[in-house]
C-alpha cells in the first residue's frame, strides 16, 4: 500500500483509461439505490480528475457508459443522464481554468438533447486547454467505433492500400492522442467491456478490488506504482530492453 505522502514513481502513463465499475454494489452494501452510488463515483471522478492534473498525466480516459448500458433500467439510465448534467455544470468552469479540454468519445447523436448540447458547449469552452484531455467515454462501445472506422473508409472510397494501422487509428475517437499505457479497473470485474479494443493492444492492465465510488488519490498512486514496475516489452525480449 502506497502512502499519499510517499514519492511518486518516475515514469507516469502519459494516458490512463479506466473503467469505472461498482457504482451500483457500492450503493447496494449501503442499502441505497444504484444512483446513489453514481452520485458517489461522479465525486470519485472529481478527485481523480484533479489529481491526474496535478500529477501532469496528459490524457485521461473514463467510461462513463457504454453502448449496451441502455440495456438498464430507465429510472437508472436518466439518473446517469442527470448527474451528467450536473456535473458538467459544475466542472467546466473549473476545467475551463485548470487548461483541461473535455473531449466526448462515442456516438454523440445517441444521446439525448440537453446532454448533447450540454457536452458540445463543454467541448468548445474548454477546446483550447492545453495541460490534459479528459476524454468521457460516453455511449461507447469498441466494437462500433471501428465499425464506423470501416465505414468512413467506404464512403470515401478508399483503396485496400490506404487501409493501414495509421489510418484507421485516425478514424477512431481518440484519433490524435496517443494509446492508454495503463488501463484501470475497479471493483474486482476482468474484462474490457467493449472498451478501446484497439487502442488496449499493448496497455498494462490494472484490476483492483475497490468499488470505483471508494478509488481515491492513494488509490490512484498504488496503480502509478504497479505501472512503474511493469517491464513493458512490445515484443521484445528482456535483453533487448535492458540495453536500450
Ligand atoms: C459503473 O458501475 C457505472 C456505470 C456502468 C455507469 P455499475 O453501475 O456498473 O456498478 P455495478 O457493476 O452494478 O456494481
Ligand atoms: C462497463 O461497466 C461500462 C462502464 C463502466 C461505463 P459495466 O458494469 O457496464 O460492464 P459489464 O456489463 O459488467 O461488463
Ligand atoms: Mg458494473
Amino acid at each position: 500500500m502506497i502512502q499519499e505522502n510517499q514519492t511518486l514513481p518516475e515514469n507516469l502513463p502519459a494516458h490512463i483509461a479506466v473503467i469505472m465499475d461498482g457504482n451500483g454494489r457500492w450503493a447496494q452494501a449501503r442499502g441505497l439505490p444504484r444512483s446513489a452510488g453514481h452520485r458517489a463515483g461522479a465525486e470519485a471522478v472529481r478527485i481523480v480528475v484533479t489529481e491526474c492534473r496535478s500529477l501532469g498525466i496528459r490524457h485521461l480516459t473514463l467510461y462513463a457508459f457504454s453502448s449496451e448500458n441502455w440495456n438498464r433500467p430507465k429510472a437508472e439510465i436518466s439518473a446517469l443522464f442527470s448527474l451528467l448534467l450536473e456535473f458538467l455544470r459544475q466542472e467546466v468552469p473549473l476545467m475551463e481554468e485548470k487548461g483541461i479540454a473535455l473531449k466526448v468519445l462515442g456516438d454523440l447523436d445517441g444521446l439525448p438533447l440537453p446532454q448533447r448540447t450540454a457536452l458540445r458547449h463543454a467541448m468548445s469552452r474548454t477546446a483550447h486547454g492545453r495541460e490534459m484531455i479528459l476524454n468521457l467515454a460516453l455511449n461507447y462501445g469498441g466494437r462500433a467505433e471501428l465499425v464506423r472506422a470501416v465505414q468512413s473508409f467506404l464512403r470515401e472510397g478508399a483503396s485496400p492500400e490506404m487501409v493501414t494501422e495509421k489510418s484507421l487509428a485516425a478514424r477512431l475517437y481518440t484519433r490524435d492522442q496517443p494509446d492508454p499505457d495503463l488501463l484501470i479497473r475497479t471493483s474486482g470485474e476482468q474484462r474490457l467491456s467493449n472498451y478501446l479494443l484497439y487502442q488496449c493492444a499493448y496497455s498494462e492492465l490494472y484490476f483492483t478490488p475497490t468499488l470505483w465510488p471508494d478509488f481515491g488519490v492513494a488509490q490512484l498512486h498504488e496503480a502509478l506504482a504497479a505501472y512503474a514496475a511493469r517491464s513493458r516489452r512490445f515484443g521484445k525480449t528482456q535483453e533487448q530492453i535492458n540495453v536500450s
